[in-house]
């Protein structure tokens, strides 16, 4: 899977998310020796950095960063590549300078370059981007040629339906589709990609994947870290935009798509878009589909630390959501009848998301004496982090003379199997991105249909304020609204 000779230009190249992703997942794609041969680095952003400086910039992220150690010797192979462009976002000359430069590297090397722009930037400034892109030429360079320019955008893809709709609209000024790569950072997690080879690749699960033995499923991405210094952010943003709408509704397509034809990006995405625009409107208010919540102080790991409204950055009488709890209806022929149950939430008791497939009971014939026997539902759950893995709850016998059950369970560890230097999301992607594969990414109608679901549910919400707005404490495992949202028609959430 060789890249053509590229350019990756990074947008809002001092930001955070440039340190601590970007720049290392370079690093270790070097170290695997998987960039190409002419690999150049250009950081664009409106300071002014000398290119030694930014150089030193980046070594410095890689050594505290990347998930293997810092070497000299591979980072000297690319280092004399990474240079730096300063400009604003909405300035043409700028861009038209970017041009030049980039130009420039051609002409060192004598050979046409692919360029990956890299949107890494606040979403005020993505469509003063796209459109310097489009008029410096940029964005059309080398179009019908394989090495044609790409560009890669970070969420979020707009905040509501009208203004995704208006930021695809304005990318599709400028860009063709296939040119774009929007990332969902789950979509590069080895364990959201293993979903589809157990599901697909295994003969004994997809028989039973349909509304005939699955009862529903659990989707829960938790996380035990709160808003931290990013409350300015999340203040416009909340749980069902931040997680639930992007990362979880991923696992919800990856979970309940039809088998693609093939594993193009086009298959895969058509089959991801069918079972999004299946999703039934969601329920409002109260005794509905969705409950959302705040967390209050508590304690994580032993120690006390503040609510949400006592973080910084946080207004005092704010109603944001730090968790939501969702219950989805696929109205389709595999799924109708199995509710699939989302919540994420900052601030719960630890870092874990899974999925967990809900088989039905078994006819309660042979073991139903309850003092006996404990006959549990089957349980698939797929642990997309941090304990990578698969595991299958049975029930077996208990050994000894007198016939009891209890479930038991069998478990697929990553760690233990393939040991444990994975490879980062970003690396996967931006490597994708650069060979030209987009099946990891998303596409500009599966963003749309994914606001569509969800625009009513945040405009109830905006309006709602604070009523309806529950609590739970930091350290727990989510609200009582989340716990009747289940309960309404199934048993209660795990515990994963
Ligand atoms: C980001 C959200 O997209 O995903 C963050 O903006 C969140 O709020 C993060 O913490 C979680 O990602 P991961 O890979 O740590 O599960």
């Amino acid at each position: 899977r060789g890249a053509p000779p590229t350019v990756v230009v990074i947008f809002g190249a001092s930001g955070d998310l440039t340190a601590r992703k970007l720049i290392p997942a370079v690093y270790n794609l070097a170290c695997d020796s998987l960039l190409p041969a002419d690999f150049y680095l250009v950081g664009y952003g409106r300071k002014a950095i000398p290119d030694e400086e930014f150089r030193d910039i980046a070594a410095k992220a890689i050594r505290e960063f990347s998930r293997r150690e810092f070497d000299p010797a591979v980072w000297q192979s690319i280092r004399q590549n990474v240079s730096y462009v300063a400009g604003d976002y909405d300035e043409p000359e700028a861009f038209r300078r970017l041009a030049g430069h980039i130009s420039g590297i051609e002409k060192k090397i004598s050979r046409e370059m692919q360029s990956l722009f890299y949107i890494s930037t606040p979403p005020t400034v993505f469509a003063p981007i796209l459109k310097n892109l489009g008029a410096s030429g940029l964005a059309s360079k080398y179009l019908g040629k394989p090495h044609h320019a790409k560009v890669v955008i970070e969420k979020p893809f707009g905040r509501d339906l009208a203004s995704a709709l208006e930021l695809n609209a304005t990318i599709r000024s400028v860009f063709e589709e296939h040119q774009v790569y929007r990332i969902d950072h789950y979509l590069g997690k080895e364990t959201v990609q293993d979903l589809l080879v157990q599901r697909f690749g295994n003969a004994i699960f997809e028989p039973l994947w349909n509304r005939n033995f699955i009862d529903h499923v659990q989707i829960t991405v938790a996380e035990e870290v709160g808003v931290g210094t990013r409350g300015g952010y999340y203040e416009t943003s909340g749980a069902l935009r931040d997680m639930i709408q992007n990362h979880t509704m991923q696992l919800v397509a990856l979970t309940a798509m039809e088998p693609p034809v093939s594993l193009s990006a086009e298959d895969v995405r058509d089959e991801k878009v069918k079972v999004l625009k299946a999703i039934q409107p969601l329920r409002l208010g109260p005794g509905g589909d969705t409950a959302r919540a705040q967390y209050t102080s508590g304690m994580i790991g032993g120690k006390q630390v503040p609510g949400y409204l006592d973080e910084p950055g946080i207004d005092k009488n704010s109603s944001t959501e730090t968790h939501a709890a969702i219950r989805l209806s696929i109205n389709n022929w595999r799924w109708q009848g199995v509710p699939f149950y989302l919540r994420s939430g900052k601030r719960m008791p630890h870092r874990v998301s899974e999925i967990a497939i809900q088989f039905k009971r078994p006819p309660g014939t042979l073991f139903s004496d309850s003092a006996l026997y404990n006959i549990a539902p089957n349980t698939l759950a797929f642990q997309i982090q941090p304990d990578e893995g698969l595991g299958l709850i049975l029930n077996g016998k208990v050994p000894g003379l007198e016939t009891r059950t209890q479930p038991v369970k069998m478990n697929f560890r990553y760690s233990t199997t393939f040991g444990s230097n994975t490879p980062e999301a970003y690396e996967r992607l931006v490597l994708d991105a650069m060979v030209g594969d987009g099946t990891l990414f998303i596409r500009g109608d599966e963003a749309e249909a994914s606001w569509k679901l969800y625009t009513p549910v945040l405009e109830n919400w905006a309006e709602a304020g604070h009523e309806g707005l529950d609590t739970y404490d930091a350290g727990t495992w989510g609200p009582k609204s989340a716990e009747a949202l289940i309960a309404q028609t199934r048993d209660a959430w795990r515990k994963p």
